[in-house]
């Protein structure tokens, strides 16, 4: 476990210094800022990403399976291409393959939305009486006999699994989880556990209906049935870059991310194949730059499987590293024309250290010099590094487009111009702190005061 004195110390002397860092440039640095971004900016090419896009995308992407793999290869040999010596991290992962069957039968009823299984869940097959449990909790089942039988609970409160998992310590043969919003229950238990009873999730209408013919003191008989579900251990990688300074070093460390895994079934352009596009084409650019500070260009694998790429990532990180890093950009989603303006999430809604280099960068690349907008947000590979207390920041585009996790995110929806600003805005940020002129870590953890930029509640 990694320990977040070092920072806080080193913010603290910072901060009672008070002395402006050199990079928080003002006004009358503005030109030679604009300068160094030119450095960066004026050699990305938004044609590079754009094909990347296209080679990635030709097929999904799911962690563990051959798709990932071709992509972890392209990837890699990608970065070697622009000298980079690449690491591939590889990890364990369980890959679920959904039942052939699920089958719910109860006397009156006919389901007409049909039930769902859980990701991880077990096959089975089981008749029995019903037996109201509430929330299913420990103590809803402490005054219940649910031995033998299937028990019918309400999502909410804490996870499916801790649900099913209690339900089975309590005896029960079979768990119903009804929904406690509209619409249908998609759900995940994370991780196979043979101690799972068979379950499948249901509306919370037909749930309702279920709980009210037990409270009206009915007998209420089910067969529940799931067969052909497969849960199977799996390999899925990170694909690590590293430029080295090349002049004297700072002994800084940025981190620049995005996931190049998919959901099953979708070709991932903009999720994330705009972000690993990215990524590759930074990692070109900067390969050639001169810089003071290590960068470190990541891509991810098993994002959406729960951010299990950049949990291993950061689970393999040297304390040397994180007492070093100043900070993480990750970008997801970030090439949709169907999707709404850029906007930086971290996950506690507090601007950091990326944010403000984002910010500014972004002033000093619009027309209108406006800055880039932040929020609070987590759902990418930007958490595991908050969560150990590093600054992070997710680049992406919200309200987020209607192609999101489907069929139809594929490249004729990527607009170039996306993909340029936000290229440009994150080269910008990054160089801001990596180019040689700009002094060294202690005084990058200070919260530039250059431009203005405003919490933004907008909708997803
Ligand atoms: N690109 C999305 C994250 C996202 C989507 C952020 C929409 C903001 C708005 C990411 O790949 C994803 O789908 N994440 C998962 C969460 C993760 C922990 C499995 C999600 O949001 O469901
Ligand atoms: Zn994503």
């Amino acid at each position: 476990m990694f320990k977040k004195t070092t920072l806080s110390i080193l913010l603290a002397a910072s901060l009672s210094v008070g002395a402006t860092p050199a990079w928080a440039a003002p006004k009358e640095n503005l030109q030679s800022d604009q300068a160094f971004d030119n450095r960066i900016v004026k050699r990305i090419k938004v044609d590079n990403i754009y094909n990347h896009i296209v080679k990635l995308s030709e097929n999904p992407r799911v962690a563990g399976t051959p798709g990932e793999d071709a992509a972890v290869e392209y990837i890699k040999s990608q970065f070697e291409s622009y000298g980079y010596d690449t690491e591939v991290q590889p990890f364990e992962i369980y890959s679920y393959t959904a039942p052939s069957l699920i089958e719910l039968k109860v006397d009156g009823m006919n389901f007409e939305q049909a039930p769902l299984d859980f990701s991880y869940g077990v096959n089975g097959e089981v008749t029995a009486d019903l037996v109201d449990a509430g929330l299913g909790a420990t103590s809803d089942f402490a005054e219940k006999d649910v031995e033998g039988k299937i028990a019918l609970i309400e999502r909410g409160g804490f996870s499916f699994a801790e649900k099913i998992l209690n339900a089975s310590k309590a005896g029960a043969a079979g768990v119903i989880i009804y929904n406690n919003t509209d619409g249908v229950l998609n759900g995940t238990l994370g991780e196979p556990n043979d101690k799972y009873v068979p379950a499948v999730a249901i509306t919370q209408e037909q749930g309702t209906e279920l709980k009210e013919r037990l409270e009206n003191g009915e007998t209420v008989t089910a067969t529940l049935k799931i067969e052909g579900a497969e849960t199977d251990k799996a390999i899925s990688h990170n694909v690590v870059a590293t430029k080295e300074a090349t002049h004297k070093s700072t002994n800084q460390l940025i981190l620049v991310g995005a996931h190049h895994d998919s959901v099953d079934g979708a070709p991932g352009a903009n999720d994330d194949a705009s972000g690993t596009a990215t990524v590759l084409e930074l990692a070109r650019v900067f390969a050639n730059a001169p810089t003071d500070t290590d960068i470190r260009f990541v891509t991810f694998g098993a994002e959406e499987n729960g951010l299990l790429g950049s949990y291993e990532f950061v689970e393999r990180m040297t304390q040397e590293d994180y007492d070093r890093t100043v900070g993480m950009f990750q970008m997801d989603m970030v090439g949709s024309k169907d999707a709404g303006d850029l906007i930086m999430y971290t996950t506690d809604g507090d601007k950091n250290t990326v944010t403000d280099l984002g910010a500014a960068a972004g002033a000093r690349l619009s027309k209108t010099g406006e800055a880039t907008a932040y929020g609070m947000q987590g759902r990418s590979d930007h958490v595991p590094f908050s969560e150990i207390g590093l600054p992070s920041a997710l680049f992406i585009h919200a309200p987020v487009e209607p192609w999101y996790h489907s069929p139809e995110d594929t490249i004729d929806k990527i607009s170039k111009e996306k993909l340029k600003e936000v290229s440009n805005i994150v080269g910008a940020a990054v160089y801001q702190v990596a180019r040689p002129d700009t002094p060294a870590l202690e005084k990058a953890k200070v919260a530039p005061k250059e431009v203005d930029y405003d919490f933004e509640e907008r909708e997803l």
